[in-house]
């Protein structure tokens, strides 16, 4: 294991065991990187702040005595006492050579090996026969970059699209596909554009409520209600239907995934109405339990801590007055399947900030009834893609920005960014490097930015080729790849050996990546990793501005140089690939 934070924890702890008894062996010795701005060295333990409290000695004391037992001539070069009582330590260099060449034969670059988990991760989840909008670019992004990255990490990964495929529209969808006939143009929209489909169906009932008295056999409203019925008893015919709509937005979604390289795939698709049958038999148990009530009809559920503004207690209706369920019910049948049948430890609902009282309150309902077990549930908020005006995104119509019209302007700037930079390539290539940078920017965008955070959608800033963007890393790692192709080596394996600070820096960087992607593991928050390979990228370019790759005088500082770049260019290229996104060779 080649992370530093990790190889020196139980140097730490034998030190504190050695200095203070046996039960600070286990002790979290909280070692942080040094604030490179305050010391030249590497790392600053902070272990003696808390523990001089616990024993009631002065914190500067503890920490010399630590330092006093700390036995690890092989990893630390020098440990001395800062402050009120951090312990500043710098590592050897050799060491460090060590550990980066190490790192550098290691298929997982350091990655962790964390204890084994099973998670269950709820992203993207469009709705049938709708088209996607910004919303869910980013819940699908996010998504999909902790799936990828969760797997790295040596975890089960269960992916949900939690498709919205059943409700009222359906009634409307299909009574409209009837009448543009199965086969016509006007059905195949579903595939292209599924909202000018969904509009149409809308307007007609809409207006026909309002054209024809109602209740008139002609009433296209009156039909779609019929069928929502006929739909909902599971007749034949209207479930033929129905499944023909959702066949076309498998299509269309599909397309879009294929497009952005997201993982994806029809056997993920767990759809709302996939928990229909669990529906009615968990509102009876809920019922039998006591925890669910009437309440003017409707099958009610009032739990602690959630008051409205008017004082009184807010229900989560899990049967409506009309029998009919909602979207609440099945969220708390799919917590239910994911603990109980898929034995879940994390449940990860990847999905808008505003969703997050729904969430807490399903989540409070399944636990009182026993049906959350050894499963943690996590709601990764997402929030909020904003114009440059700060609002959120909308169409001049007022609908939302639709997510294809995005992607579209994103290759286009894409297409215009490589044409420039890269004339000289033939089209063909340029197109695919345009489609990877296109596609990288905006994933790095929505990624980059904490989760829960709003970020404005500039195509601008985003496409840049300098600054914190995914251009500006893909292109970091392209621009390696030629140092490497202009070099006559294969394979470079070092030994990588540090005797500039440059070097020193970025091979002591490079060891931190095992311990990035372990955090992004644990705390859901890629933007963790953007920002580590950013770093990255930026010591990169202070070390090969000021130590020569190719022109090393030396055979072995050559080599030693090439073997930086190699590991440079690999952590990257994994990096970006966790989140997604792919690394053109050449840009
Ligand atoms: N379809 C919903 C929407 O578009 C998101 C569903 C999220 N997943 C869930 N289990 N509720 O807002």
């Amino acid at each position: 294991m080649a992370d530093p934070t990790i190889v020196l924890t139980p140097y730490v702890q034998a030190a504190m065991a050695a200095a203070f008894g046996p039960q600070w062996r286990e002790a979290d010795p909280v070692i942080r990187p040094a604030n490179k701005r305050q010391t030249s060295a590497d790392l600053q333990v902070n272990a003696a702040m808390a523990a001089g409290k616990r024993i009631g000695r002065p914190p500067r004391e503890v920490a010399q005595g630590v330092i006093d037992h700390l036995a690890a001539d092989d990893v630390v070069a020098k440990a001395e006492v800062a402050g009120p009582g951090f312990i500043n330590v710098t590592l050897r260099d050799d060491w460090i050579a060590r550990a980066a060449t190490e790192q550098l034969a290691d298929e997982r670059l350091g990655m962790p090996r964390p204890e084994h988990e099973r998670i269950v991760i709820d992203y993207s989840s469009p709705n049938a026969a709708k088209e996607m909008h910004v919303a869910h670019l980013r819940t699908t992004v996010v998504g999909d970059s902790l799936a990828r990255t969760l797997e790295a990490l040596g975890h089960t990964v269960i992916r949900q699209n939690h498709l919205g495929d059943w409700g009222t529209a359906f009634g409307m969808l299909i009574e409209h596909l009837l009448e543009v006939g199965e086969d016509s143009t006007d059905a195949r929209l579903l595939k292209t554009d599924p909202n000018t489909f969904y509009r149409a169906a809308r307007t007609k009932f809409d207006t026909a409520d309002k054209a024809e008295p109602a209740g008139s056999a002609g009433d296209f409203a009156v039909r779609s209600r019929a069928r929502v019925a006929t739909l909902q008893s599971g007749e034949q015919e209207s479930m033929r239907l129905w499944g023909e709509i959702l066949d076309l937005t498998k299509g269309y979604l599909n397309r879009v995934y294929r497009e952005l390289d997201i993982t994806l795939t029809d056997d993920d698709i767990v759809g709302e109405s996939s928990y229909n049958d669990m529906l009615p038999g968990i509102c009876d148990d809920l019922e039998a339990k006591g925890i669910a009530t009437m309440s003017d009809g409707a099958l009610c559920i009032f739990l602690d801590g959630y008051i409205g503004r008017d004082d009184k207690p807010v229900p989560l209706i899990i049967r409506k007055s009309d029998g009919g369920y909602g979207y609440a019910t099945t969220d708390i049948a799919t917590i239910k399947q994911s603990s109980l049948d898929l034995k879940a430890n994390r449940a990860l609902y990847v999905v808008g900030a505003p969703q997050n009282l729904h969430f807490r309150m399903c989540w409070d309902a399944a636990d009182k009834a026993g049906w959350i077990q050894g499963t943690e549930p996590i709601h990764v908020q997402i929030g909020n893609v904003v114009g440059a005006d700060g609002k959120i995104l909308k169409t001049r119509s007022g609908d939302l920005v639709s997510l294809q019209s995005l992607v579209d302007a994103a290759l286009q700037k894409a297409t215009e960014v490589v044409g420039q930079s890269r004339g000289d390539l033939d089209e063909q290539v340029r197109a695919t490097i345009a489609q990877q940078v296109g596609i990288g920017a905006i994933k790095y965008a929505d990624l980059s930015v904490s989760h829960d955070s709003g970020y404005s959608f500039d195509l601008e800033r985003m496409l840049a080729l300098q600054g914190n963007t995914g251009p500006y890393l893909q292109y970091a790692a392209a621009r390696i790849r030629s140092i490497l192709g202009r070099a006559d080596v294969v394979d470079p394996s070092g030994p990588i050996t540090l005797t500039e600070p440059a070097e020193r820096a970025l091979a002591l960087r490079l060891l931190d990546f095992g311990d990035v992607v372990g955090q992004v593991g644990e705390t859901l928050e890629p933007h963790r990793l953007c920002a580590y390979l950013f770093d990255l990228a930026q010591t990169f370019t202070t070390f090969y501005d000021q130590c020569p790759v190719l022109k090393a005088e030396d055979a072995e500082v050559r080599d030693s140089r090439l073997a930086l770049c190699t590991l440079t260019r690999k952590v990257l290229v994994r990096g970006l690939g966790l989140l997604g996104i792919q690394a053109p060779d050449q840009m």
